[in-house]
């Protein structure tokens, strides 16, 4: 595991801070959120339930089907998976022990009440710890920013999913394939200049999916319904000027967005 990644979502424990919230970790879907008068933590974390709420949307039909969502963090989006969308079976599957552990703790009484349709695995999204086909469909929100290989992920993406079956990821992605991008966001953002997120883009990602055997590949900014929710969010707590400020002003910039892209597996 990259020493960023451990120590991120280890001893750190980013998904404690007040930065998330409610079990989950990522940046949010504001769309009908009033961005006006001050942001509460229930908006925040109606933020992030919605951008799990966008995915999974994506995977439709989803009734009485087999998922794996890969960096699962917390969990707490295996559980709306299970209980709005009605998956027979969903796996969540983290890098991270740590993360696991807090899964486990997390949804324990989901777990136990519906042990068969609900697990959490140790596995990284190079690597899966699954035979081939075992799954309908693959999703991840917010993780794929932290992957090291795309054409691995891709490679094992196409691999558990069952023919016909389809993959949603979304994450913040470079737009092109711009060579000065991975530089021009490490001076910006500090989680790039550690290593913790990698610049990666549409394009190599694109590639890495199509080369993985994967097709009707569809790709889809949602950029306007993230970063300037997530910016009035990191107001509340970071002044202009600070390093988080600037994913607003790489945004704008043109060198980061925010992305949903899908994939199918050809078959059945
Ligand atoms: C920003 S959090 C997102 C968690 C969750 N999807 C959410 O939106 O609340 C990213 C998660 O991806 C996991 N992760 C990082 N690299 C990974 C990899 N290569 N394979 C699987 N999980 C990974 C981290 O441990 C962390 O739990």
């Amino acid at each position: 595991m990259p020493p960023a990644v451990q120590e991120t979502y280890g001893p750190a424990d980013l998904g404690a801070t007040p930065l998330f919230g409610g079990g989950f970790i990522n940046f949010g879907h504001w769309q009908g959120i009033d961005l006006g008068p001050v942001l509460t933590e229930e908006d925040r974390i109606r933020s992030q339930r919605a951008l799990y709420r966008h995915v999974l949307a994506a995977l439709a039909p989803t009734e009485g089907l087999r998922a794996v969502e890969v960096g699962c963090g917390l969990g707490t989006g295996c559980a709306m998976a299970l209980e709005e969308y009605g998956f027979a079976q969903v796996t969540g599957m983290d890098i991270h022990p740590q993360q696991l552990d807090r899964a486990r703790r997390a949804q324990a009484a989901l777990l136990a009440d519906q042990a068969d349709r609900l697990r959490f695995v140790q596995g990284a999204a190079e690597s899966m710890p699954y035979g081939d086909a075992e799954f309908d469909r693959v999703y991840s929100v917010e993780a794929a920013q932290h992957f090291r290989d795309l054409d691995a992920f891709a490679r094992e993406t196409a691999r558990v999913l069952k023919p016909g079956g389809r993959a949603a990821v979304t994450s913040f992605f470079v737009p092109d394939a711009d060579p000065a991008r991975p530089g021009q966001l490490a001076a910006l953002l500090h989680t790039f200049a550690t290593g913790l997120d990698v610049a990666h883009s549409i394009p190599e990602l694109t590639g890495s999916l199509e080369r993985s055997g994967l097709t009707d590949i569809r790709v889809t900014s949602i950029g306007a319904a993230v970063w300037h929710g997530w910016d009035r969010w990191l107001s509340t707590m970071w002044q202009p000027g600070t390093w988080p400020r600037n994913f607003l002003r790489a945004y704008d910039d043109g060198i980061l967005d925010y992305f949903t892209v899908t994939a199918a597996r050809p078959g059945a």
